[in-house]
């Protein structure tokens, strides 16, 4: 049988929805894209199949690892529970120490009859296993457009319906209280607050979470509160508050779920844990579909290691320093660039756009340009409808300063050489290939620029 006709006889909806999804991995624009359409070898840049760049030479501005690393204190860790007999035997979800200081320092509750911490395959299980357990076919969600890749689709596959608010300066790039209430319907399930916001790197204040929270409340609406950006705060002046915090016999948060892992905070993606926390009775429908789709279980070197690392607080400062430095490096080369800026400061973690209209060209020809002088990153696409062609996201966690000195000489050239028109066809192509809606739009607008 043809590869589509394979497809069309035995892949589920739910994978059909993702084959010409905009959002689905493949079918939005990145440094990988460009990969192809330089002829560089993937071997070379993306040895054994890596998702971060780490070819000599190139540095890595795309996916959202913290490439500070992990603590020395967290490596200490895995290796002395890297034991024959903690290997042999079926862990827990959440060791009883990781799960109180997770409801402690990542979601500010302790643990009791009203609030408790499930262990999940970082924060994007949460993601999942918060979608499955609260939605079904037409329920309606509430999200950003832009958000980070997998809220859109991730709820899609269960059949919900996206209700997205555009994000811009009117409402200071996250979600307004006001908007929010504006999008309810009977139908409206969930509300998706992610804070810091993946890609802006802004928080909401105590007033606009409470508001959220109290919409929902009087609505009868579950709240997804993904936090897993929130270890770093690289602004002076803003705080980051998980909304389980809030919870008082006043404000009850019974009908928020948190999300956290320690991809961002501490360096540690390939361990692939994280955390969904909430209500007992909520996190058991969780726990039962998780235990029936991927196990209970999460390793206990990856256990060990967060623990040691959400303990190690000089870790967190210094890599907040370096944080703040890459991010001051970046305003600078962005300021001495024509056509660039930043729409909004970041001031948690680090995840920031700017944005490219000024230059005339698209950020997919642009990004092509960066790999072309040795930096990956990724185009608005791949994050919804707004900045689709204007935005790059950036990752400024890497530790070298040579990442950020290479970025200053990249921009101008990428943009440049994306000025000449040498990389359209190929982008155009690329979105040819994908066969998504968005991608149609972003042919138009290419050919127009031409
Ligand atoms: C908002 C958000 N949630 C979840 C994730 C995935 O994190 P993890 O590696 O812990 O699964 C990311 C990664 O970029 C993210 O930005």
């Amino acid at each position: 049988m043809n590869p589509q006709k394979l497809q069309e006889t035995f892949l589920s909806d739910k994978a059909k929805t993702l084959l010409h999804h905009p959002q689905g991995m493949g079918n939005y624009f990145t440094f990988k894209s460009a990969v192809d359409i330089l002829g560089l070898s993937w071997d070379e840049l993306l040895p054994n199949g890596i998702y971060n760049v780490t070819g000599k030479g190139y540095y890595d501005m795309g996916y959202m690892a913290n490439l500070i690393g992990p603590p020395e204190s967290a490596v200490e860790a895995m290796k002395k529970h890297c034991t024959i007999d903690e290997l042999k035997v079926y862990p827990p979800d959440c060791l009883p120490e990781l799960k109180k200081l997770v409801a402690e320092q990542k979601f500010g509750r302790t643990l009791g009859d009203d609030f408790t911490v499930l262990g999940v395959e970082g924060a994007q299980g949460g993601i999942g296993y918060t979608y499955m357990a609260f939605l079904d076919p037409g329920d309606e969600v509430i999200t950003t457009d832009p958000a980070y890749f997998h809220f859109v689709p991730g709820a899609q596959i269960n059949g919900a319906i996206i209700k997205p608010i555009k994000l811009g300066p009117h409402n200071g790039y996250k979600l307004n209280p006001a908007e929010v209430e504006a999008a309810i319907t009977p139908k409206t399930k969930m509300i998706v607050v992610c804070d810091p916001i993946n890609p802006f790197g802004v928080v909401a204040t105590k007033e606009e979470l409470l508001a959220i929270a109290d919409i929902a409340r009087k609505n009868n609406v579950l709240i997804f509160n993904n936090v897993t950006h929130n270890t770093h705060r690289t602004s002076e002046t803003a705080e980051q508050i998980p909304m389980a915090r809030l919870h008082t016999p006043e404000t009850p948060m019974d009908h928020v779920i948190s999300v956290s892992g320690i991809s961002k905070g501490y360096g540690m993606p390939a361990l692939r844990v994280g955390f969904m926390a909430g209500h007992p009775a909520l996190i058991r429908g969780a726990f039962l579909l998780k235990m029936e789709t991927t196990k209970i279980h999460i390793n206990y070197p990856g256990q060990y290691a967060a623990y040691a690392a959400m303990n190690d607080h000089a870790y967190v400062e210094r890599s907040t320093e370096i944080i703040r430095r890459n991010y001051k490096h970046i305003e600078e080369t962005v300021n001495a660039t024509d056509g660039v800026t930043i729409p909004v400061k970041p001031e948690y973690g680090f995840c920031m756009i700017i944005d490219v209209e000024g230059t005339g060209v698209s950020a997919q020809e642009i990004a092509c340009g960066l790999l072309n002088h040795n930096i990956a990153a990724i185009t608005g696409d791949g994050l919804g409808d707004v900045g689709a062609t204007t935005y790059i996201r950036l990752n400024y966690s890497h530790p070298d300063i040579e990442c950020f000195e290479t970025f200053r000489k990249a921009l101008p050239l990428a943009i440049a050489e994306a000025k000449t028109g040498k990389y359209r066809q190929a982008v155009i192509d690329f979105f040819a290939k994908t066969e998504t809606e968005r991608g149609k739009k972003i042919i138009e607008i290419l050919k127009k620029q031409a």
